[in-house]
């Protein structure tokens, strides 16, 4: 189960790693933009630091756009992944960088029809966003039970899924108990993953009654 950092701001990915759950990093326009750092900059950064992939979002439309940022993207760092919109043009060059071995992300992936489109195309990953179903009152993680069985029906679409727009740590453990890939988790969620009331309560009295213990 891969944990992927939600997050361009280096001290979030410091703290992930530090738990060892920094297997990969993502970012978007929006992360970035809310980082406050040049996108080269934050990025090469983030793939120094991270083993694994960082995923990196062009911000063109058209397909040759697409395939024109994804490669100066992917120049970037041995471990950035091109991630792209999935649409019409999101899954052409989806295909062409495949061909050219660019690996990418499929991102803003709502349904199961987009979902076999982008193993179809050779996506490297898919990333279905759960929290952003839920914000309109329709299931994310049944979306991710609905891939996982489609994925499973066909071994060879090997496209990995690494459930996004997590919310909560139950977004976590279902997607665990689904079989995803991974996910993707901001330092919010896996803070609250951390925690448990009564671990700190434990805590607490054990170590009132140990000081309390003759030594
Ligand atoms: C994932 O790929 C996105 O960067 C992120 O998970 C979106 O999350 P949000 O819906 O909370 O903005």
């Amino acid at each position: 189960m891969k944990f992927f950092v939600d997050s361009a701001e280096i001290d979030d990915i410091q703290k992930a790693k530090a738990l060892g759950l920094a297997d990969g990093v993502t970012t978007n326009p929006t992360l970035i933009r809310k980082s406050g750092r040049d996108f080269r900059q934050a990025i090469t950064e983030i793939a120094d630091l991270v083993k694994g992939p960082v995923l990196a979002e062009p911000v063109s439309n058209t397909v040759n756009d697409i395939v024109k940022e994804g490669k100066i993207l992917a120049s970037w760092a041995p471990n950035v992944v091109v991630k792209i919109p999935l649409n019409h043009a999101g899954l052409e060059a989806t295909q062409i960088l495949r061909e050219e071995n660019i690996q990418t992300a499929l991102t803003l992936v709502f349904n199961t029809a987009q979902a076999l489109l982008a193993a179809k195309a050779g996506a490297k990953y898919i990333c279905p966003f759960v929290g952003r179903l839920d914000d309109i009152d329709t299931s994310g993680m049944d979306l991710i039970a609905d891939i996982m069985q489609i994925y499973d029906n066909y071994p060879d679409l090997e496209t990995e899924v690494i459930v996004a727009s997590v919310r909560t740590p139950e977004h976590v453990t279902e997607s665990a108990a689904l079989g995803a890939d991974g996910v993707t988790a901001p330092l919010k969620v896996i803070q609250q993953m951390v925690h448990h009331p009564l671990t700190d309560i434990g805590i607490e009295k054990f170590l009132k009654d140990w000081n309390a213990t003759e030594k």
